[in-house]
This record gives structure tokens, sequence and C-alpha cells, in this order.
């Protein structure tokens, strides 16, 4: 087996192979290492044919509906799984084939309903259904402490022990354990118990991981994140920097204009001199009224630089072909000390 483990942060993802076939499998692929799995595999001579998602997470943002489209290959999650870009749905006990591999599904839910681990001659990945020194947490939606101790007991204990563990996360950059070292060590492993485990698990009072609801809304539906919609409308427009704007402003060009995107009232207390106004809420229904002339060259502001890029991907959308954003917003204007002006746009006072 080809095996690459690849962390991004504290989430692990894997890349297996087959010699034999080149064919390879993509198992909890992060958004942010996208490139990297591609550049890993075509490294190896590997051809990806198939995604993996151990379950629907709730802390990352997944790139399985991303890749899967890019590449034209399939999405493979438990039947329980909410996701609608998932292409294939598994059960347990049934084998996912990736050339001369075989990767046998468990169904271990607990963390959540669809959670599985995928077992592989000597190894298993274990998803967040088993960590190194511990355990997924069961107070998530579809978590439930009762079936997470069926799953572990019952099921992913009775693994060989020297089965090499590999998680969906590890925040002390370990790469694996086994399943022998994990029964003797992992401290949420010592309450077998079912009712004592299930106290343990209730009364951990874990605090909610960040981008929680993000992350469940982009996984579950296949929709994108906010960081997405921003990289792709800043791949589709230019950027002029505070520099070359500071010494735009002296000149007076009739074809060149500044247009403040942000509420009225923060526009009122500070803004570009010479900037006019328009807020983002607005721009589709009022742009064709502020500005008759599709050649003008419209560059936008907002406050961090991010709302102005989408409001210049969408002018460029609507026709206006020479709409650019401001490299560093309104923040970067005033920390580099340039003008200020105050007041409302005399435009729209008359
Ligand atoms: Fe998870």
């Amino acid at each position: 087996m080809i095996f690459h483990q690849i962390a991004d942060g504290g989430c692990q993802s894997y890349l297996i192979g087959c010699p034999a076939t080149c064919a390879a499998a993509l198992i909890d692929p992060a958004l942010g290492q996208a490139d990297r799995y591609l550049g890993i595999a075509a490294r190896e001579g590997l051809r990806i044919r198939t995604i993996i998602e151990t379950h629907t997470h709730a802390d990352h943002f997944s790139a399985a509906r991303d890749l899967g489209e890019r590449l034209g290959i399939p999405v493979i999650m438990h039947r329980n799984a909410p996701a609608p870009h998932v292409g294939m749905r598994v059960e347990d006990g049934q084998l996912i084939v990736v050339g001369d591999l075989r990767l046998k599904v468990l169904h271990t839910p607990g963390h959540t309903r669809d959670s599985m681990c995928l077992h592989a001659g000597d190894r298993v990945f274990t998803g967040d259904t088993l960590l190194i020194g511990g355990t997924g947490r069961t107070d998530l939606p579809t978590g439930d402490p009762d079936q997470l101790h069926d799953s572990l007991f019952g099921k992913l204990l009775t693994l060989p022990p020297e089965t090499r563990v590999y998680p969906a996360h590890d925040y002390e950059e370990r790469s694996h354990s086994s399943i022998g070292a994990e029964i003797e060590t992992n401290p949420r492993l010592q309450k077998r118990d079912r009712a004592e485990f299930v106290e343990m698990m209730r009364g951990l009072n874990l605090s909610a991981p960040t981008h929680l609801t993000e992350a469940l809304r982009t996984n579950m539906s296949g929709g994108k994140t906010v960081r997405q919609l921003l990289a792709e409308a800043a791949a589709d427009i230019p950027f002029v920097s505070l520099d070359e704007l500071a010494a735009r402003l002296g000149q007076k060009r009739n074809d060149f204009v500044i247009l403040d995107v942000r509420e009225r009232d923060a526009y009122a207390a500070a803004h570009i001199p010479g900037a006019r106004h328009l807020a983002r809420g607005q721009l589709e229904l009022k742009v064709d009224h502020t500005f008759p002339d599709p050649d003008l060259e419209i560059l936008t502001v907002c406050e961090l630089g991010k709302i102005s890029t989408l409001a210049a991907a969408t002018l460029r959308q609507l026709g206006f072909r020479r709409a650019v954003a401001l490299d560093g917003g309104m923040k970067g204007w005033r920390e580099q000390g340039y003008p200020i002006d105050a007041g409302e746009d005399p435009a729209l006072l008359i």
C-alpha cells in the first residue's frame, strides 16, 4: 500500500494507493489541502478514484464535494450521511475496492450517526470514533454516547490488538497508535461499563468547535464556505494597492471613481476623499442610476477588503468590466495615515 498521512492543523487526511494498479482513495480531505493531495498523487503516479468521508465533520471544511466534482469521481459516505453530493452510500460490512486494495466498512455511530471506520489489512482509519488517547465527542448533532459505547467495545476494539489506528484528528503531531495500546492507555476506554461510559461522555462539557454551524451547513449541503466565495470573487478581479490609490487621489480623472460600499453611517463617519457611497446591499438595484457609464473604472472600498471584493466581482458580472477592489480596505487606509473626509456623499444630497 502506498500511504500518505496529511496533517492540516489537527485534521488528518489519508491518501492510500494500490501499487499494482495506481488507483488511490482519499480519506477525509480538508478544503485547504486540495492542491496538496493532487500534488502527492501526481508525484506518486497515483490516480485518485474515490473520496471517502468517515463522517459528517462539524469542525472543519471538507474538500470532498469540490474534489469529487473536479476529478469526476464519487464521494463515498455511510448510508446515514445527509449530504446530497454523496455519490455512493455504503453500509456496515461492505468493501470499498481501490485497485487491489479492500477497505472494509465498519459502521460505528456515536460521534455522529453516519460515522464509519475503514479497516484495511494492518490498519484501521477510525475517523472521530477513536482518537489517540481519546474518542470523538458525542454532544454535537446526531451524537449518541450509548451508540459510541457499542461501536467501540462491541466492534472497533475487537480488531486484533496490533491493528494500527489512524484517526481523523490528532492535535499533538502523533501519526498513529494501535488498538492494543488504546485499550490499555486511552483514558476514555477505561470505563467499559455502559452506564459509566455514558455518564463520563455526558459530563465532558466541551466547548463548541469554531465554525460549527458553517462547517455543518457546508458539509451537510455541499454548499460553499464564505472563504470559498471570497476566493472565487478574488480570482475574478484585479486589486489596487493602498499606495497606488493614494497616488491617484490628486489626479482629476473622469473615468475613475472610488465607491465606498459600507453602510451609510460608516461612510459618513470617515471615507476616502472623493469616494462615492452606495451600500453593498443596494448595489445591484442602484448602480445603473449612480453610474450610467459601464466603462468607468470603479474601485470598491469596504472596511476589511472582503465585501468590496464581492462587490467588484458583482460589478464585473453586471458589465462594469473595469471594476477593481482596494487591497486592504478602510482599515489599511487609516493605518497608513492617508487622508480622510467625513459627511454624506455630496451627490446624494442634491
Ligand atoms: Fe468529527
